[in-house]
């Protein structure tokens, strides 16, 4: 099938290639340092080119950058030091020219502490409809000088912040899960719920194709009677039946998205949308999937395993399984904004893994930058060689696959940004804790000389490192030989080869070697061994390594036709 056909039907994004854009650190057209709307649109021949069939925007919104944008102020507009309006419109009407879907990112769990609710709030008296449009409590203690409990929130210390009350005095605390600058809303109020709606109904008469949900899982809290049963918001699940945490995965949630999907609905054809859910347990996951909720769920399992040949059979066969149980596609991915670029996750000795805090288990990269990101410490052949053969394999998956900006060009992981020009809220919140996640949000490096990199004329937000000349675009789209050149000619064949059809597993013989087929004569191949294998007769179609005598190395992925 070509793109322009597959993207054309209602049901493009079941088997959709998604490349996310943070749109502060792509291409920066006005050269204020911070990458902008028409420098997207600037872009849209670079992404025709690369062969993906959406892109998701994370936030553009008023925002004043606590959280990287996840911190919105206005969910109606543009950031004026990304664009305006208009510049969406043109951005829009440029993509879908070109056959590329657009996904908006939807933050619905907080506002920013800049939101006009949130003012009106701080300037309304306790027990104000303005106030229980958020959720404040009094404090304990003799003169509620204590937060209401011990939570830490997620970027640490406190989940409680002490506000001074419209008359001077010290009063009332309000929650929140993420940064301080990020009060959670209260998703019992009505006014709360229409006003998304409104959101959702703004976008999409914008043209907008999909949405992807902040935490959606997160929305409906119970926290009256769960103060004292856990320590820490990411305290065990476990001692709670399924759905009746306080804060996370509960049932009621799906009421909300269940008035969403009657937005989605309405539109021809119908509005996506994608839940960031890191919901532990499958079958609860599937649930945000269903064609009653948003439709589709990340599925974040590949991209928190070891590059491992049963570990990754297992997660393929049990979501595979899952999707089909929830009536939608399932969607893969291995980098994103929050997490360490996976070809440098997979170049880490496991000596800097360890860390299980929730974004991303195993070896995930956040050991490492605590112990300086030194780029000296990664083996970054290896890294590459495994990250294409991830890629490789996850791109013959049934399902969407999201791709992250910069991956395609084999980019590293920045672990070395000076303290002074990191922006991460998880990075002051957790001194010696968390390094944050700027390493992976650094300006993309277009061009191997010039002003920021091809970036923009002016200086980036975040420094580009002197290395990522080495990565830059422009050279290697003249290199048939580049990692651009590898994911182009990936995700053009994957528009030919892509159906919704099950994938077979074909049996291998060595416990180190995955094989499976797909309709069509379609045969992928990975060695996740430290040995090169014969490969099955047939016509190579693609190959993450070079073969070595004839035999597919250790580390990589082939696509052959049978
Ligand atoms: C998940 C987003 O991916 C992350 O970047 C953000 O910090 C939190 N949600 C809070 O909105």
């Amino acid at each position: 099938m070509t793109e322009s056909s597959r993207t054309a039907a209602a049901d493009w994004w079941r088997q959709a290639s998604v490349y996310q854009i943070y749109p502060r650190s792509f291409a920066d057209a006005n050269g204020d340092g911070i990458g902008d709307l028409k420098g997207i649109t600037s872009k849209v021949g670079y992404l025709q080119e690369l062969g993906i069939e959406a892109v998701w925007l994370s936030p553009f919104y008023p925002s004043e950058l606590a959280d990287g944008g996840y911190d919105v102020a206005d969910y109606r507009d543009v950031d004026p030091k990304i664009g305006t309006l208009a510049d969406f419109d043109e951005m829009t009407a440029a993509l879908h020219a070109a056959g590329i879907k657009v996904i908006v990112d939807i933050v619905p769990n907080h506002t920013s502490d800049q939101h006009e609710w949130f003012r009106e709030a701080l300037a309304a008296p306790e027990g104000s409809d303005a106030r229980d449009r958020y959720i404040f409590r009094e404090g304990k203690g003799e003169n509620g000088e204590l937060p209401p409990n011990n939570w830490t929130s997620i970027f640490g210390g406190p989940a409680w912040e002490r506000i001074t009350e419209p008359d001077g005095t010290p009063g009332q605390w309000y929650f929140h899960l993420f940064a301080k600058e990020q009060p959670d809303l209260n998703w019992d109020r009505r006014d709360v719920r229409e006003d998304f709606l409104k959101t959702l109904r703004f976008w999409s008469d914008r043209g907008v194709d999909g949405f992807r949900i902040d935490v959606a899982h997160s929305l409906t809290k119970n926290l009256d009677e769960a103060y004292d049963a856990l320590t820490t918001i990411l305290g065990d699940w476990s001692i709670f039946e399924d759905g009746q945490h306080p804060i996370w995965d509960r049932d009621e949630v799906h009421e909300i998205y269940a008035e969403w999907r009657e937005v989605f609905n309405s539109y021809d054809p119908p509005r996506t949308a994608v839940a960031e859910a890191w919901v532990p347990k499958p079958h609860r996951r599937a649930r945000y999937a269903s064609p009653e909720s948003l439709g589709q769920a990340f599925n974040f399992d590949l991209l928190v395993a070891d590059f491992d040949a049963a570990e990754f059979r297992k997660i393929i066969s049990e979501n595979l399984e899952f999707a089909t149980e929830s009536g939608s596609s399932t969607t893969w991915v291995f980098s994103n904004h929050d997490v360490v670029r996976h070809a440098t996750r997979y170049g880490l000795p496991s000596v800097h893994g360890g860390l299980n805090d929730g974004f991303s288990g195993g070896n995930n990269g956040k050991q490492w930058l605590l112990d300086g990101g030194d780029p000296a410490a990664v083996d970054i052949e290896l890294g590459l060689r495994r990250a294409k053969a991830a890629t490789a394999l996850m791109l013959a998956l049934p399902g969407s696959a999201y791709l992250y900006q910069g991956e395609e060009l084999g980019l590293q992981e920045a672990g070395q940004i000076p303290d002074a020009d990191r922006q991460d809220p998880a990075f002051f919140r957790n001194p010696g804790v968390d390094i944050g996640r700027d390493g992976c949000r650094v300006p993309l490096p277009w061009e191997p000389t010039g002003s920021a990199l091809g970036f923009g004329a002016g200086t980036a937000h975040l420094p580009q490192p002197e290395w990522f000349a080495d990565y830059a675009a422009s050279a290697q789209e003249a290199d048939a030989g580049s990692t651009l050149a590898f994911y182009r000619r990936a995700l053009a064949l994957r528009g030919e080869l892509q159906t919704e059809e099950a994938l077979a597993w074909q049996e291998t013989g060595a416990a180190d070697v995955l094989h499976f087929s797909r309709p069509g004569g379609w045969h992928v191949v990975t060695n996740f061994g430290a040995e090169p294998v014969e490969l099955p007769a047939g016509e190579i179609l693609l190959i993450s390594t070079p073969l070595v005598d004839g035999k597919l190395p250790a580390d990589s992925t082939a696509w052959l036709k049978r």
